[in-house]
């Protein structure tokens, strides 16, 4: 399975700290914010990943990660010059994408809960498309999933001004190689975009789409504005100082999965003691 980070949009709202940075590059307490969606995949056990992003950024991105070789991955890039939806993920990697199935993910959505490996391994190579439900109290900021009785998923809407659920729709997504036909035939939405709800719409409506609720246990860090980003900051440092584990270290997941070896790893980590990262 392929898997692409979504890493563009013009980060408006953390403004003027992302006038000049991708807000993908921000840094999330010790690392930058890519590092956790690209473990997050890493860990699902996908290993050939495209980063899109915008032009101006895409070098940037590149400079930062490389071709993926040093964490026994593969990495590639493509532009997005303008920010026209997340569903044109699956239009700029078609060719990237081939025959086979692909996971996206949100270059500004962090996941973390013990369970989440093994629940996000369970999705490779869906048969249709596999998206969460995650209970907060805000969704009308979300897409939305709403259930009926036997919890079977009735109904999906983006940003609902009165949200039929609790439940919102994290920025992780597995479908199978008929996404990228579904991509072509959706219109833009009312604010010029191309939806991935509208992608989700299709699947749902073919019965072809699994929703999973992740529980409670699972953490989605929201990092959109100044206090949600300082918070995820701050979620980080205190799992990783006081419990002692790592989130978003792609070099840990790499070595976890055995795509590298420990000689690798410590080769990898060892530019970083000054900093504290390889400790
Ligand atoms: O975070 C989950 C939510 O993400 C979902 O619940 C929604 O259904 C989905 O539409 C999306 O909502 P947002 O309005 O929060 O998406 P936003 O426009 O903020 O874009 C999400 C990230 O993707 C952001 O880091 C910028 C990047 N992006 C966005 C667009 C529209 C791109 O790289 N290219 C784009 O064209």
């Amino acid at each position: 399975m392929k898997g692409i980070i979504l890493a563009g949009g013009s980060g408006t709202r953390l403004h003027p700290i992302t006038l000049s940075v991708s807000k993908q590059l921000m840094p999330v307490y010790d690392k930058p914010m890519i590092y956790y969606p690209l473990s997050t995949l890493i860990s699902a056990g996908i290993r050939e990943i495209l980063i899109i992003s915008t032009p101006k950024d895409l070098p940037l991105f590149e400079r930062l990660l490389g071709d993926g070789s040093q964490l026994g991955c593969s990495f590639s890039y493509a532009a997005q010059p303008e920010p026209r939806g997340l569903a044109q993920a699956f239009l700029i990697g078609e060719s990237f994408i081939g025959k086979d199935s692909v996971a996206l993910i949100l270059g500004d959505n962090i996941f973390y809960g013990t369970g989440l490996q093994a629940t996000l391994q369970d999705c490779i190579n869906p048969e249709g498309g596999i998206i969460f439900a995650y209970k907060v109290h805000d969704p009308e900021r979300y897409g939305v999933v709403s259930f009926d009785a036997s919890g079977k998923a009735t109904s999906l809407e983006e940003k609902p001004k009165n949200p039929a659920s609790k439940f919102a729709v994290p920025g992780i997504y597995f479908y199978d190689n008929a996404v990228v036909s579904i991509a072509k035939k959706i219109n833009p939405s009312l604010r010029g975009e191309l939806e991935i709800t509208d992608i989700n719409k299709v699947y749902l409506q073919k019965q072809k789409l699994q929703v999973q609720e992740l529980d409670s246990g699972t953490a989605w860090l929201d990092t959109g504005t100044f206090t949600s980003l300082m918070q995820a900051a701050q979620f980080v440092q205190v799992l990783q100082e006081r419990q002692g584990v790592r989130i978003g270290a792609i070099e840990d997941v790499a070595l976890q999965m055995g795509y590298i070896n420990q000689k690798q790893h410590g080769s990898l980590t060892s530019p970083f003691i000054k900093s504290g990262y390889a400790k």
